[in-house]
């Protein structure tokens, strides 16, 4: 399929194994500018081969991720583990890789997020949710075109995880990026995406997709709406009946 300038990226019949064994795929998806798709599927399926894949990190078996933008910096990458440069400040790892023209979106960025005060602190020095906070900085810092995060806020407890998902969405009222979610739980991927990719078992391919219906912003309240625990419970079906 040919490449659009309405799709961020366009992951084109991948497949991959590890060691002769399949372990992912064939699967095909689009992104498209300032939407975000979250993934769901079990333990093992490939989700972060996905992500990886995604993101130019990993080659895949057969297939191909293709990029609208193939510019440093137009894809950002939120690691399951904050992964933060220990020996760098906290304003420090949030320029990591911006140059310095942008310096005013890092100084924003860390303000809007609640870091401003703690910006030459050490990671060490942070709450878990502090440092999630500042990985999320940082690759939002660099503006890209596209997000992936892989289980960002699978660490963190229930109070923490909500207030990142709001920023998370007022960020991308700001910046309008184009993203890829991979998560467990499934009402994270409801209150958060425009669209919910299902995967199966291993080897994972995309088994079922659901729109999300909720337009305009969610607020807290949302998340105790019987529609939104109806598709909650959709996708739980989904995914069982799929495992
Ligand atoms: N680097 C690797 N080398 C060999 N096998 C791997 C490698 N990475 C993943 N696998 C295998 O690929 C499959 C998918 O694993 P992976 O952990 O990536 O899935 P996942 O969906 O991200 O799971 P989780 O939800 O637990 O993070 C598993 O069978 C795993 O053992
Ligand atoms: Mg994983």
């Amino acid at each position: 399929m040919a490449i659009t300038t309405r799709t961020v990226v366009h992951v084109d019949g991948i497949s991959h194994t590890f060691g002769g064994a399949l372990a992912l795929g064939p699967l095909t998806f689009a992104v498209h500018p300032s939407e975000i798709v979250a993934v769901v599927g079990p333990s093992g399926c490939g989700k972060t081969p996905l992500v990886r894949i995604s993101a130019g990190l990993l080659e895949p078996t057969s297939g191909a991720a293709i990029h609208s933008d193939r510019r440093p910096g137009s894809v950002g990458y939120v690691f399951q583990e904050p992964a933060l440069l220990a020996w760098r400040r906290v304003a420090d790892n949030a320029r990591l890789f911006v140059t310095r023209r942008d310096e005013p979106i890092v100084e924003r960025l860390l303000r809007v997020s609640g870091l401003a005060d703690h910006a030459a602190k050490w990671p060490h020095q942070l709450s878990g949710g502090m440092k999630m906070r500042l990985a999320l900085v940082r690759s939002l810092a660099a503006s890209p075109d596209l997000l992936l995060m892989d289980e960002p806020f699978g660490a963190l407890d229930q109070i923490t995880r909500h207030r990142l998902h709001d920023e998370l969405l007022s960020l991308h009222v700001d910046q309008r990026f184009g993203a890829v979610l991979v998560t467990h739980a499934i009402d994270e991927a409801v209150y958060l995406a425009d669209r919910i990719l299902v995967m199966s078992g291993a080897p994972g391919r995309i088994v079922e997709e659901f729109a999300v219906p909720f337009a305009g912003r969610r607020t807290n309240e949302l998340r105790y709406s019987p529609p939104f625990a109806e598709l909650c419970g959709t996708i739980a079906a989904s995914l069982g009946r799929h495992a």
